[in-house]
């Protein structure tokens, strides 16, 4: 491994926290040929988008980020290499090349262990410059064994691509068929970061609940659940946190919920979107539960953990949703109490279903059902926050707030929370007493600095 970078490489992320990850694969990747990371593009001398494609705005932005890319590659005297990764790249393939020619490679997001050979290829221009095939287990495979960790949080993919087709939605098409990665494999690699420092894992998945990896040389049968591996990790030294997103409401399974009675280390978050409130909407959507079955998993969730933070994704204007349709997701909502949720208008892609469907809803219809959902959203989360006035709560300091003196860090709850306290602070878990909070952090001061678990 070479120490001094010889070459600098740029990576902007778009989309979910699945393209985070492989964008810091992508650097582990290149770190061997002397690609050294850099945050301004024009002197990189590799720039990759690792894109985004679930709505048109993000798709969209990746070709205006192209533009201006494209007349730094021109000021770099051609030094410059552009790739696009990601599900864009996946999507479209050989169509961005033609929309953008300075664009040198497009790869799809099982290709990135090919990226070294690639980038070789474009540079000598010869040979294929797109990969889109599918084959997620050859990527995890190939990519090294070890990872760099950077702050005491990590994200660790243990199972990409999706079977479950909701009609709205390209993350099947764009990242193929569902896989678990063997339990073994995660065992090391969590390992190494825990080994790095690092002190809290988020386990990712398009739908991490359905893990259900191989674990031929463990005990307790060839096939693990996403709550055994959860309880595995926990009894892993060093590991005080372990948080898991995202799951769909079709494959949750008692355990996981019991899981968040019975391992500490585990976090009391617990985010599962529901898309909408409407039964007839869920059907059209393909989703395969109802609000009824949504409603007895957030129960049983509250029943283990009464002091969960929920959280949720909403889609409002799908094609067909009527007013009473919207107040069914209000209503869900209300029921609910959410600590933190996403939504948004729904948006049509080419290919799925629902791009065809009759009864499109008017744009400002959509864009009125949103403000009134985000309304109540950011009600609720601010009245979540506001409930933890007064309480001592963890926090596992990962950086430095904006004014001097000021630490930050991430309640178990993943509150963002700022309190002041010396650097030396930096990846310990230490006890917050809240004393202000607003929708979007909570503030307060020191009580002692905790020495293992959160
Ligand atoms: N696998 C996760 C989420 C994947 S995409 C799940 O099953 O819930 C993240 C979120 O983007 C989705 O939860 C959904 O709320 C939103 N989304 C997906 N497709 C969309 C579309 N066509 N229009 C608007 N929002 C969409
Ligand atoms: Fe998309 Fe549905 Fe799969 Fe989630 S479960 S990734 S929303 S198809
Ligand atoms: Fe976007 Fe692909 Fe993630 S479409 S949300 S980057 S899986």
């Amino acid at each position: 491994m070479s120490d001094t970078p010889s070459k600098r490489l740029f990576i902007k992320t778009y989309g979910c926290q699945m393209n985070v990850y492989d964008s810091e694969r992508m650097k582990d990747v290149l770190r061997p040929l002397g690609y050294g990371p850099t945050d301004r593009a024009h002197e990189a001398d590799l720039v990759i988008l690792n894109t985004c494609h679930i709505r048109e705005k993000a798709t969209e932005k990746v070709y205006s980020e192209l533009g201006k890319i494209k007349t730094m590659k021109e000021q770099s005297g051609g030094r410059m290499t552009i790739a696009v990764a990601g599900c864009v790249a996946q999507a479209e393939g050989e169509e961005i090349m033609r929309r953008q020619p300075a664009v040198d490679l497009v790869l799809g997001p099982q290709a990135y262990h090919k990226l070294p050979e690639m980038v070789a290829r474009a540079s000598r221009a010869v040979g294929d410059r797109l990969e889109t095939d599918f084959d997620t287990l050859e990527k995890f495979d190939a990519l090294p064994k070890a990872r760099q960790a950077d702050g005491p949080t990590a994200f660790l993919s243990v199972q990409e691509g999706c079977d479950k087709f909701c009609t709205f939605c390209v993350v099947p098409y764009t990242r193929g068929a569902e896989l678990s990665r063997p339990v073994d494999d995660l065992v090391v690699e969590a390992r190494s970061l825990i080994a790095q420092g690092v002190r809290e894992i988020t386990l990712l998945g398009q739908n991490v609940n359905a893990y259900h990896g191989a674990a031929p040389k463990m005990e307790g049968g060839d096939e693990w659940s996403l709550a055994r591996l959860v309880r595995h990790l926990s009894k892993i030294g060093g590991l005080d946190r372990i948080r898991f997103i995202t799951s769909h409401p079709r494959d949750m399974d008692e355990d996981l919920i019991l899981a968040h009675g019975d391992t500490p280390a585990l976090m009391p978050f617990f985010h599962l979107p529901v898309q909408s409130g409407s039964n007839a909407i869920l059907k059209a959507m393909n989703r395969g539960h109802t609000r009824e079955d949504y409603f007895e998993i957030m129960r049983e969730m509250r029943g283990q953990r009464p002091d969960i933070a929920l959280a949720s994704d909403f889609i409002v204007g799908f094609p067909g949703e009527s007013d009473k349709d919207f107040e069914d997701t209000m209503e869900l909502v209300d029921t609910v109490k959410y600590a933190v949720a996403y939504s948004f208008k729904y948006s049509q892609r080419p290919g799925t279903p629902a791009a065809d469907m009759f009864g499109q809803v008017d744009e400002a219809v959509k864009h009125e059902r949103l403000l009134r959902l985000q309304d109540l959203l950011k009600d609720q989360q601010t009245a979540f926050n506001l409930d933890c006035i007064g309480r001592t709560i963890p926090v596992l300091v990962s950086g430095t707030g904006k004014r001097d003196g000021q630490l930050h860090g991430r309640s178990p709850y993943l509150q963002s929370v700022h309190f002041n306290g010396p650097t030396e602070l930096m990846n310990q878990i230490v006890d917050v007493e809240i004393s202000a909070a607003t929708m979007s952090s909570l503030t307060g001061e020191m009580v002692r600095v905790r020495e293992a678990m959160a």
